[in-house]
């Protein structure tokens, strides 16, 4: 399905009925990435997956595309739907976004899922890296940030060459355009380390073990900051743990999910 939003064509999934999730991907993905989740989730929940702007199949506009501009979208998204408050799963880039949306729409979550993602700003020198990558991709295509990246998303405990294609598929589909605007919006985004005290919808925060893009001690970090968090480290995982090992992902969301009506205000651990 697609919906004008703020004059762009965005490409969105949206399944099944009950109280609401937004899932959002990371860079240089798509909702392809959530695929596991849409069919899992569809049983009880609302499910809504859409392309970020620029990415996966929705167009893309020109110049830096910051976080804030991407969380304006998916509010505009969600509103046109009707939703309601959501709870708002996001992965890495996602999970920026996904901050930047609880800042500044805090009354449209019920609840905040940050997966292989964290809060700090880059520094300089990733940020100088990210221009200049975005340049190469300017002259050389998607394959410059699609062949260091593809490597690095999937766990190197076990190997799966059909899994491994499957998400560089997701990568290679980007458009440089979009690839472009992430990577300025990401190099210029926030520190929102200071502001994940006045988070004040329950959280919970998914890593991978075996992350090496953004490593646990991040997601560490986010549980101990944000308050009556609950941290789920998922053994065996790389950075992509939601497609990666989906059934155990799955199985802590619908868990946490379940768990927040019966038993809220519960504090972090590591499981
Ligand atoms: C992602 O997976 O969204 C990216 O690795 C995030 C980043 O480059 O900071």
């Amino acid at each position: 399905m697609f919906k004008d939003i703020n004059g762009i064509r965005i490409a969105y999934t949206d399944e099944g009925q009950g109280a609401p999730l937004l899932f959002v991907h990371g860079f240089p993905l798509s909702r392809a990435t959530w695929s596991k989740q849409v069919a899992f989730f569809k049983a009880n929940h609302r499910v809504i997956a859409p392309d970020l702007r620029g990415l996966g199949e929705s167009a893309s506009g020109p110049g830096p595309v910051s976080m804030s501009r991407f969380a304006e979208d998916l509010h505009d998204l969600v509103q046109r739907l009707s939703t309601g408050p959501v709870v708002l799963v996001g992965h890495s880039m996602g999970g920026y976004v996904a901050l930047a949306f609880a800042m500044a729409y805090p009354n449209a979550l019920s609840g905040l899922v940050l997966v292989g993602t964290k809060a700090g700003k880059d520094s300089p020198e990733v940020a100088a890296a990210r221009r200049a990558t975005a340049e190469k991709v300017r002259t050389e295509g998607v394959s410059v940030v699609v062949d260091a990246m593809a490597p690095k998303m999937l766990s190197a405990s076990h190997a799966d060459p059909a899994m491994a294609a499957s998400v560089h598929g997701f990568m290679a589909a980007s458009k440089p355009d979009g690839v472009m605007g992430a990577l300025w919006g990401m190099a210029d985004r926030p520190d929102a380390s200071a502001r994940l005290g006045q988070i004040r919808v329950p959280t919970l925060v998914i890593t991978g073990a075996d992350d090496t893009v953004i490593p646990p001690s991040e997601s560490v970090i986010l549980a101990e900051s944000i308050p009556g968090a609950q941290l789920t480290v998922i053994p065996e995982a790389g950075h992509l743990v939601a497609f990666e090992r989906a059934d155990a992902f799955n199985e802590a969301l619908n868990g946490w999910l379940e768990s927040r009506s019966s038993a809220p205000g519960f504090r972090g651990t590591i499981s």
